[in-house]
Order: C-alpha cells, then structure tokens, then sequence
C-alpha cells in the first residue's frame, strides 16, 4: 500500500514537473528535480548555450535547477531589454546575487521597481555632476594614469618581461576609488587594493560558477545543509562581508568631515548632499551604491585594458597601425585627448573590436521578467529569470564574419567612416533600462590609457599566451616586453624622454 502511494505521489510529482516545463520555451531536456545540472559544467557554459542557441530560434530554457531563459541573438535581446525593457528590469532577489548587498532592495545593481529606479536616478545625476564623460573626469583619469605611466618608467627596462596586468587592475580601481572617496591607493603599498579586489573576484566567481549557490537559488532551505549551506551561503555572504565592512568604514570617515557649505568633490559627498534635499536618500543605501560602483566598475574595467595589450601582441600589424593614427593626430609633443577622438576613425574602430573580442561578460547580470511577455514569440511567463548573452551577440557570424578574428577594418566604410549600423550591434555595456551606469566613465578610461600607452610603448610577447583562460574570459595573468618608444618632448610627465 505505502509502495502503491510512494508511485502515484512520484508518478503525479513527474507529470506536474513536465507540465510546468512546457510553460517555458523549449531547451535541452530536463530531469525532475535536478534539470539540466546532469549534463552542464558550470565552467565555459556560454560557450555551450552559444553553440545550442540558433536550434533553439536564440530563446531556450535550461533548468538550473530553477527555469533560467536564455537569448543569444540580438534581436531577441533588443526585444527583451529594449523594446519590452519595462519588463525586464527586474532582478532575481535571490542567491547568489543578493549576497552583494547586505539589504535586500538597497542599492541600484539588485533592487529593482520604484527603489531602484530611485538610486539609479540619483546615482547617475551624482556621476553626470562629478563630469562623467566630461572634462572633470577627464583630469581625474588623468592623474591616474602619470602614476602608471611613472611606474612604470621606474621599474619596467623595456627589455625584460613584465608583469601588466596587475598596475592596469590597479589603475581601475584607484580610477573608482577617485570618484567615490576622493583618494586612491599608491602603486608601491598594493596589499589593501589587492585583498579588496580579491573579494570582488571571488563574488563573481560565486555568481557564476558555485553549483552550490544555484542549489540555494533554487531551493532556498538548502542554506541550512552542512556543506550545500557553507559553500553556498556561507562563505559567499562572509567574503561580501568584509568587503560592505571596509566601504561603511570608508563612507563613515567621510561623513564625519563633511562640509556640507562645499562643493562636493567625490561621489559620497554628492550623495550626503542630496539626502538633505530628498527622504528616500540614507547612509544604507548610500554603501549599498558605493559597493556596486566599485564592483561593477573596477574589475569589469581592469579586465578590459588587461586584454588590450594581449590581443594587440597577437595581432602586431594593427598594434603598429593604431600607433600610427594617434602618432599623426596627435604629433611628438603633448598627451592624447579626449577631444582627439573624433580624428582617430581606425583607433576607435579598434577598441570597439578590441571589447568585442575580449566580449568581457559572457552573460550580463541576471533580469527577471516582470509580466508575462513573449520573446521572439516564445512565452516567457512573469517571474521568470532571463539571461541575456552578449557573448554570443557579439559573436554572432551572421553579423560579424569570422568572429574570433581581430580585425578593426570590419567597422570601416569604403568612405573611410565607421560602419554604425555594425558598431551598434558591440553592446559590451549591454542595453536598455539596465545598461551599465559608468559607460562614459568607462569608455574614457579606455580610451585614454590604452591611446597613451600606444603613443608611448610598444607590447611585444615574450611568452605563449595558451594558458589564458578563455573559458572564463580572464586575461591574465602575462608578462610581456614593454619597449618605450621615445617621442622629442620633455614638458608632459606621460611621455617618456631620452
Ligand atoms: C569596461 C568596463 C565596463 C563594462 C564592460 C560594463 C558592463 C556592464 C554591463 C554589461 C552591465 C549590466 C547591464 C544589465 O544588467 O543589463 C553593467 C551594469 C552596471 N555597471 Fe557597468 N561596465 C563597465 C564599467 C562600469 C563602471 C566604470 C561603472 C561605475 C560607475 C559601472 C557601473 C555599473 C552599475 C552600477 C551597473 C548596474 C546597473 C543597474 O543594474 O541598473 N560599470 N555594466
């Protein structure tokens, strides 16, 4: 009788499990309970749903264990992110994600509805003020960069390899740590940086690759489990931990010496002095934004300009040609600007290939789908978690022919303009309601330090590159030689003399 029962609940359990999933669009088969998880690494899964997408019409399921669409072309996630944005601004408010914050709904990177939308707001006035993507930002970036270009001057010889990778992550970070607190830590003391770094590298690692924070997300008692509920919950909310600590520090010294009859000059400040003019403002949700900037902006950028000089090693002839546009724009005597870029059409056809090739995020952050909708006409019913792969928009063949080459000229009309209609298809920034905050900030810091390094250095390798890891698009680390290139003047601090 009990084995009678036992079946028909079990028999009952499957059918309603299969029911559910034909809610969703259709993907690769699942196994009740577990899903997918019986038949997908963690690691290079993008690579995987890139490969499975166009079977699929680029909208599919994969139970993870919970439902989790994916779209892989771009007028699947334009769709989604742009012209039904509305419903997907949403997050999951679930692990891992949540772990970044200590509050649920504070912040602007895991809240959403009329909270986010509240410090989004807020935030991006705060950084507009502060002269992201203007000339302000401009002077700050700047002064980052003549203490890399010093460092480097002291300790790289032009002949032995050298270790890049860590003064441009650095340089990121010092970058954010500018515009929020208004002081960044020195080249030669890197301890601090690198243990706060480390935390947010691990944090991504969490949100990506922990089975056991996705068992969490799916079923949420799971936390409770010895080792389900350590290497899932645990941990992950511990490492945050020290990281939220050391920004509350940072914001309280800050408030402590605030002058509010001042001009505000970094982003904390901004805030103190918008929350005496609006109520929904606080202190929570001030450290809430401070740690999202510096997740979002310090890594994301770092990683960027660490693959900037690896993939121009591999592709010499466009290193020497990019070198050869700004050395004509720009001439012997004086830094690169930002007002140059509208002169230099193949360095910037180059950079948009350059994030397009490194194509950083192989998803962006998790949405949730906020109303039932369809997507490329597949339902996707409300509360549903959706990705949305730039990796494979990016390097869709269909657009982009041989997609894994690097090559700037793809951009370049006959006419000798940039293709716009392909530029607009490089979405490292992703799209819409969500589309990152520091775009401009990030778009000139690219711009600058890679423009002045080129002026100023040739990257020459001096290793094989085969062990970079791909799968999990990290570039490093390498050394490389760094051969100064000597241009005739001696009045900028960034250009090296003989
Ligand atoms: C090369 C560097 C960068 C890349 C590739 C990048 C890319 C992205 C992407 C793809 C998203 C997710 C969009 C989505 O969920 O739909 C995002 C969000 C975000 N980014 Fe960036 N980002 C970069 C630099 C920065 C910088 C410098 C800042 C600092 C101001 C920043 C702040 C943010 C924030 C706060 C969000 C969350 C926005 C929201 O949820 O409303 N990012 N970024």
């Amino acid at each position: 009788m009990i084995l009678l029962i036992c079946a028909i609940g079990l028999i009952t359990y499957v059918v309603l499990y299969y029911q559910n999933v034909r809610k969703y669009p259709p993907g690769p088969f699942p196994l009740p309970l577990i899903g997918n998880l019986y038949h997908l690494k963690a690691e290079g899964l993008h690579e995987y749903i890139h490969k499975i997408g166009p079977a699929y019409g680029h909208c599919l399921t994969l139970f993870l264990p919970r439902p989790i669409v994916f779209l892989t072309n771009y007028d699947n996630v334009y769709e989604a992110l742009v012209t039904k944005g509305d419903n997907f601004a949403g997050r999951s408010q679930l692990p891992p994600d949540i772990y970044l914050q200590r509050n649920l709904q504070t912040g602007v990177t895991i809240a959403d509805g009329d909270k986010w939308r509240t410090q989004r707001r807020i935030s991006v006035k705060i950084l507009r003020e502060l002269g992201m993507g203007k000339n302000g930002m401009e002077a700050k970036i700047n002064q980052m960069l003549d203490e890399l270009m010093h460092m480097l001057k002291e300790t790289n010889n032009g002949v032995t390899s050298f270790d890049i990778c860590k003064p441009l992550q650095q340089f990121a970070g010092n970058t954010i740590n500018e515009v929020l607190f208004g002081y960044h830590f020195k080249f030669s003391e890197p301890a601090k940086f690198e243990f706060f770094l480390e935390r947010a590298c691990e944090h991504l690692r969490n949100i990506k690759y922990n089975v056991f924070a996705f068992i969490v997300q799916a079923w949420p008692w799971a936390k409770s489990l010895p080792i389900i509920g350590r290497k899932g919950y645990t941990e992950p909310t511990e490492n945050m931990s020290l990281f939220n600590g050391y920004v509350e520090e940072e914001v309280d010294q800050i408030v402590k010496t605030y002058d509010r009859h001042h001009e505000p000059s970094n982003f904390v400040e901004a805030y103190l002095s918008e929350m005496e003019k609006n109520a929904e403002l606080d202190i929570i949700n001030l450290c809430a934004i401070v740690v999202d900037i510096w997740f979002a902006g310090a890594e994301t950028t770092g990683r960027t300009l660490r693959w900037c000089p690896l993939i121009l090693m591999q592709n010499p002839a466009a290193q020497e040609k990019m070198r050869a546009e700004l050395i004509s724009v720009v001439g012997k005597d004086r830094r690169l600007e930002m007002a140059d870029k509208p002169n230099l059409p193949y360095f910037n056809a180059a950079m948009a290939e350059l994030q397009r090739t490194a194509n950083l995020l192989p998803f962006i952050l998790i949405h949730r789908c906020t109303a039932d909708t369809t997507i490329g006409g597949k339902p996707i019913p409300k509360d549903t978690l959706t990705r949305h792969q730039i990796f494979s928009v990016m390097r869709d063949d269909e657009i982009f022919k041989n997609p894994i080459e690097f090559k700037p000229e793809r951009f370049m009309g006959e006419d000798g303009k940039v293709n716009k209609i392909l530029l607009d298809r490089v979405v490292p920034f992703g799209m819409g309601k969500r589309q990152c905050m520091g775009e401009g900030l990030a778009r000139m810091e690219l711009f600058l330090v890679l423009g002045n390094l080129l002026l100023n250095y040739r990257f020459e390798q001096t290793e094989s590159f085969d062990s970079i890891n791909n799968v999990l698009r990290d570039p490093g680390p390498y050394k490389c030689r760094i051969v100064p290139i000597y241009r005739s003047c001696n009045n900028n601090e960034i250009i090296n003399s003989q």
